[in-house]
């Protein structure tokens, strides 16, 4: 019995610690936004405006930080110290992009997800996707320039079908694996960027649709010298 209550205790205070703090999200989002040179107010999280802020990231990758530095860089490194203040802060990270936490803090599911699914995405161009787009940025941020209102508006059918339709929810995210996988394709650079495109927005998808389990195939031929 007593050893019973010690572990639940214990698991108590796991469970305590493990949650996010909302002042401390709140104010490491003003760093991401500080970092971004946006306007916190008008994109963080707290005014809920997530396909705000995404829109402002292709902007940013597009154009750009205001110093004129490379847009994947700018965008990784406020990322990236956005997640170093939450665990400098000892909240466990990845628990304030939690969709248990998102969905009851929020005023709308949409909002949520769509804050979600962006967080999502940028833990993978700023992680294991990195590389790929750093690589071959001048091609990259051609693509987001030429693509930006496809690629916005494979994120807005996305958002908008699945909260109206979520049982029909992996279908969509094929549609939006589809969707930017084309858009990542330009004249003269290579094939894998259809794979970074596809794996953005399976990685985009995976908050509300890991369940799925869709796959992007990499496709390229082989063109060794
Ligand atoms: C990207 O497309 C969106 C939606 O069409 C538009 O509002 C925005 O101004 C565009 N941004 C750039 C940098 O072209």
């Amino acid at each position: 019995m007593l050893r019973k209550l010690v572990f639940l205790a214990v698991v108590g205070v796991f469970l305590v610690d493990a949650t996010c703090d909302t002042t401390i999200f709140v104010a490491c989002q003003d760093k991401f936004a500080d970092k971004l040179g946006i306007d916190r107010y008008a994109f963080c999280y707290s005014r809920l405006n997530p396909l705000g802020l995404t829109l402002q990231i292709q902007d940013i990758y597009i154009n750009g930080g205001v110093a004129a530095e490379r847009g994947l860089n700018v965008v990784c490194n406020a990322y990236n110290s956005m997640v170093q203040c939450l665990s400098d802060a000892s909240t466990t990270t990845f628990e304030c992009f939690d969709m248990g936490y998102l969905l009851t803090h929020s005023s709308a599911p949409n909002q949520a997800y769509s804050y979600g699914f962006l967080m999502s995405m940028l833990q993978y161009q700023c992680g294991a996707g990195f590389y790929l787009a750093s690589d071959n940025w001048q091609c990259m941020q051609r693509i987001y320039n030429g693509k930006n209102a496809t690629m916005y508006g494979c994120i807005t059918d996305f958002v908008l079908n699945a909260q109206e339709d979520p049982k029909r929810g992996c279908n969509y995210v094929q549609t939006g694996m589809d969707c930017f996988s084309k858009a990542s394709t330009l004249q003269g650079c290579p094939d894998e960027l259809k794979y970074y495109g596809c794996e953005s927005f399976r990685q985009y998808s995976l908050p509300q649709f890991a369940r799925c389990d869709k796959q992007c195939t990499i496709d390229t031929q082989y063109r060794g010298i």
